[in-house]
């Protein structure tokens, strides 16, 4: 089975094999007079059923089967270019490279504060990371209720980045948020860990946490698990989508 270690890439060029070869198609005969939204949707089947033999998810052949006629259709409603460059922008500064980490934005519930309470240290100072610190809210909320700890947050996506770093500066709790990547940042200085993520990243999160974390130290998921490794403690949140939250201890025998 093919790994799909970059699906837009993979979408991309499965979008071009289908295109090129309906073309190669509508040159090579002249009895099929089809009008262009038609061959636009016989270009969509075709990059489904690629999309399908490549083992993409599902929801991809909905996407590809789409994407050529509705662009078709969109051209015959005459918008100017500059709402798409708007709307991409938009995108581009809420998501960042979602395309690329497979991370999408969501933030996590309030409910996260109260569950990790007796999770986190009362008697000692600790260090605490949110990777992929999203909009702050989460950090805020927690250094708010435990001032024994130090809060960080490291974000790359441009728009959540700037409200979490407005929103720090006007805040009476104390945390810091970075921009950057952080399979670039050093985890070995972090008591705690915390990840909400996607499913994609759990594997290497897991191996990244095990070469740099301290023993003892915690990494916790919201919602996904790390595949094939056993968290020494759930949680459940009892939020509007019925989430949990994973705990692992590193060098805790696994
Ligand atoms: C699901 S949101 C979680 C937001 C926040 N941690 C919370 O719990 O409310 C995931 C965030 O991770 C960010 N992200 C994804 N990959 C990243 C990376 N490699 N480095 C930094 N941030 C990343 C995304 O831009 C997104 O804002």
């Amino acid at each position: 089975m093919l790994r799909f270690k970059n699906p837009a890439l993979i979408a991309l060029l499965i979008q071009i094999a289908s295109t090129l070869m309906v073309l190669a198609f509508i040159s090579s005969q002249s009895f099929l007079a089809f009008s262009l939204f038609e061959w636009g949707v016989l270009q969509g089947i075709l990059a489904s059923i690629f999309s399908f033999a490549a083992r993409m998810p599902y929801w991809w052949a909905a996407i590809h089967l789409l994407f050529l006629p509705l662009s078709i259709a969109t051209l015959a409603l005459d918008i100017s270019p500059l709402w798409f460059l708007i709307i991409f922008m938009g995108l581009w500064l809420i998501y960042g490279k979602t395309y690329k980490t497979q991370v999408p934005l969501y933030l996590s519930s309030k409910h996260v504060p109260s569950a990790l309470a007796s999770s986190l240290p009362t008697n000692r100072d600790f260090s605490f990371i949110d990777l992929g610190s999203g909009c702050g809210g989460l950090l805020k909320n927690l250094a708010g209720i435990h001032k024994n700890g130090r809060f960080y947050g490291i974000e790359s996506a441009p728009a959540p980045f700037l409200i979490s770093k407005l929103r720090n500066m006007w805040s009476v709790s104390d945390y810091k948020i970075v921009w950057g990547d952080f399979w670039q940042h050093d985890f070995s200085k972090y008591d705690v860990v915390y990840a909400y993520l996607s499913p994609v990243p759990m594997e290497s999160l897991w191996q990244k946490a095990c070469r740099e974390m301290r023993p003892g130290s915690l990494l916790i998921s919201n919602t996904f698990v790390i595949p094939g490794i056993t968290p020494y403690k759930s949680i459940p949140l009892n939020d509007f989508s019925n989430s949990t939250l994973y705990l692992w201890k590193i060098g805790n025998g696994d």
